[in-house]
């Protein structure tokens, strides 16, 4: 008799991780490796104690409802977790997980990616070379704007806000950012609180948006706030797309009210708005924020240490719900 707990896996993971749950569980993988329909997955988690999902699971309220009596835990291979209706989640009891921390330099990189991927301009430097376009070369060719020294704002001063503006601070930028609560003195570094938005926007030659996906922050950045920020501001966003209001963003690149925008998520994905395929001022990455071997094995490794812990009856260290 099996007597190990089964978790329905909803997608493939690093070998090292699927190496440990197959030596503790008995995991059942998918082995398509294709994200599940919201039916697949309730049928696929028939006789699971846990689920591990990833953000592309949209665990709403009505799958929630629908899972199996058995499941007892969502121990999410993600930080965010606005996939999961976390209401819900507690009216049923579940348990639900996500991983921060790991994954902070990884994601930061990428936000500094996207930051000098757009600023100077890489989408079409990358045509110009790819495509046998690059024919010359004089003194004002290819002109981007500059990141260092400049004034860097960052929405959601959380853990990989934090180390997004330290890698800045290499480039000599200078920090303000906007949180919900100003960060202590050491943790801060020098950086310029804003109470309101309203106050940061005006001073970010660059914008980094590092805050969850909430009903709260859907949309954020709209068409006004967009207009607070400096002529020529550069937008980036490795949070979640649904924080910024796509129409109002491709205006304002078309207009030039932006110079550019560096967009590692987007709203729904893969399916993204056609115009990001085809401005040239914006630098785009299909949400690989996390996306290094080290960064996605200890994702792994620490969605299972929750699960380890829920399975013995501990609390989690990674409780959201
Ligand atoms: C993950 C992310 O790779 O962890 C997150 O919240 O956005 C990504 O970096 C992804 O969510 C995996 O499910």
């Amino acid at each position: 008799m099996n007597e190990k707990p089964t978790i329905l896996v909803t997608r493939k993971l690093p070998d090292a991780v699927e190496a440990r749950l197959t030596r503790d569980y008995d995991p059942r993988f998918n082995p398509g490796d294709q994200t599940y329909t919201s039916d697949e997955l309730i049928e696929r988690a028939e006789g699971c104690v846990a689920i591990i999902p990833c953000h592309m699971d949209a665990l709403t309220a009505d799958v929630i409802a629908r899972l199996p009596d058995g499941v007892k835990a969502v121990c999410n291979f993600s930080v965010g977790y606005n996939h999961v209706d976390v209401d819900a989640a507690r009216a049923r009891g579940l348990i639900v997980t996500n991983t921060p921390d790991v994954l902070s330099d990884a994601t930061a990189e990428i936000a500094m990616l996207c930051m000098l991927g757009a600023a100077r301009r890489v989408t079409e430097n990358i045509r110009l070379v790819r495509k046998s376009e690059w024919r010359d070369w004089s003194p004002t060719f290819m002109l981007g704007a500059q990141i260092s020294g400049k004034r860097l704002g960052i929405i959601g001063m959380g853990r990989v806000g934090q180390v997004t503006a330290r890698r800045a601070r290499g480039f000599d930028m200078t920090i303000h950012y906007h949180n919900r609560r100003p960060l202590a003195a050491d943790l801060e570094e020098g950086a310029i609180y804003h109470e309101t938005l309203e106050s940061l926007l005006p001073h970010c030659d660059y914008l980094s948006i590092h805050c969850p996906a909430t009903a709260e922050s859907e949309g954020l950045l709209n068409a006004e706030r967009i207009a607070l920020l400096p002529d020529g501001a550069v937008v980036v966003n490795t949070a979640r797309g649904p924080i910024i209001d796509d129409e109002a963003l491709i205006d304002a690149l078309r207009s030039g009210k932006l110079f550019a925008a560096g967009l590692d998520v987007f709203n729904n994905e893969p399916d993204i708005h056609p115009a990001y395929r085809e401005l040239e001022n914006v630098f785009t990455l299909p949400h690989i924020g996390s996306a290094t071997r080290e960064t996605r094995d200890a994702m792994g490794f620490r969605a299972l240490d929750n699960l380890d812990a829920i399975v013995a009856g501990r609390e989690p260290g990674d409780r959201v719900a």
